[in-house]
């Protein structure tokens, strides 16, 4: 199994991962690009869906997004109760981030595809590139010391509010970025490829994701993110429901 897939399947049950890999086979032809063939689910698989380019960028967002939930969370809870945060979940947290947000959301579709065409396109969009650059590169600094520090049993007491305030700059950092990119930077780039090209691309961000993983890496990234939520007791949607505002 290829190691980036293996990275977000640690943990995942065996019959899970196959599940995960019948999925992709059944989405994939033989050269591993993307296809609108129908072909009968077996029993506890999905039935596979089409997603366009920039709604894949999108829902890519929405693991990203549930990952920086999980750091906003672990940040106050850190400072109420250490003991509250396991190490080794906030590791796997850092870890989805890294293969799937940074190596794989970051690195081989919007620095190779997206950012380009905007760069080169006129109007607005494009003065944003270097700064969404900047800040890819100041993510991956955060992730690579959230990961060093993870590694312990334990986190030192006196590490404890550094890291808070890494976790809580990142998260605020990322809300904005990921908000850029899908009002302006995601349409900007539609606008400049055009409809025929979206197909062909929506394709080839397929074939992207299966020779990264292995298989359908937002399905294995989306069922690890899962896990982690429910190993720090965040499963539960309605806990976040906000109070009634106070009566005037
Ligand atoms: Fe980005
Ligand atoms: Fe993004």
């Amino acid at each position: 199994m290829d190691e980036k897939r293996r990275q977000l399947l640690t943990g995942i049950s065996l019959a899970s991962a196959g599940v995960l890999l019948n999925a992709c086979r059944s989405t994939s032809n033989s050269s591993g690009s993307a296809t609108n063939e129908k072909s009968e689910p077996a029993p506890g698989e999905h039935e596979p869906v089409e997603v366009t380019a920039t709604e894949d960028l999108m829902r890519e967002h929405g693991i990203i997004r549930r990952a920086l939930l999980v750091y906003q969370e672990s940040a106050t809870r850190l400072r109420q109760d250490p003991a509250s945060v396991p190490p080794d979940t906030l590791e796997k947290a850092a870890t989805l981030f890294r293969v799937f947000g940074e190596d794989y959301h970051e690195k081989k579709l919007e620095e190779v595809y997206i950012f380009p065409t905007v760069k080169k396109s006129p109007g607005a969009p494009a003065s944003y590139v270097d700064v969404l650059l900047a800040q890819h590169a100041r993510g991956r600094e955060i992730t690579d010391y959230v990961l060093s520090i993870t590694k312990e049993d334990r986190i030192p007491s006196h590490i404890i509010e550094p890291l808070a305030r890494a976790m809580e700059s990142f998260v605020r950092m990322y809300a904005h970025h990921a908000a850029i990119e899908d009002t302006v930077i995601f349409p900007a780039w539609k606008a400049a490829v055009g409809e025929a090209e979206l197909d062909a691309l929506a394709a080839k961000f397929e074939e992207i994701e299966t020779e990264q993983f292995g298989g359908d890496g937002f399905d294995a990234a989306l069922q690890r993110m899962e896990e982690i939520e429910t190993s720090l007791g965040m499963s539960n949607l309605d806990m976040f429901t906000a109070p009634a505002p106070p009566k005037s």
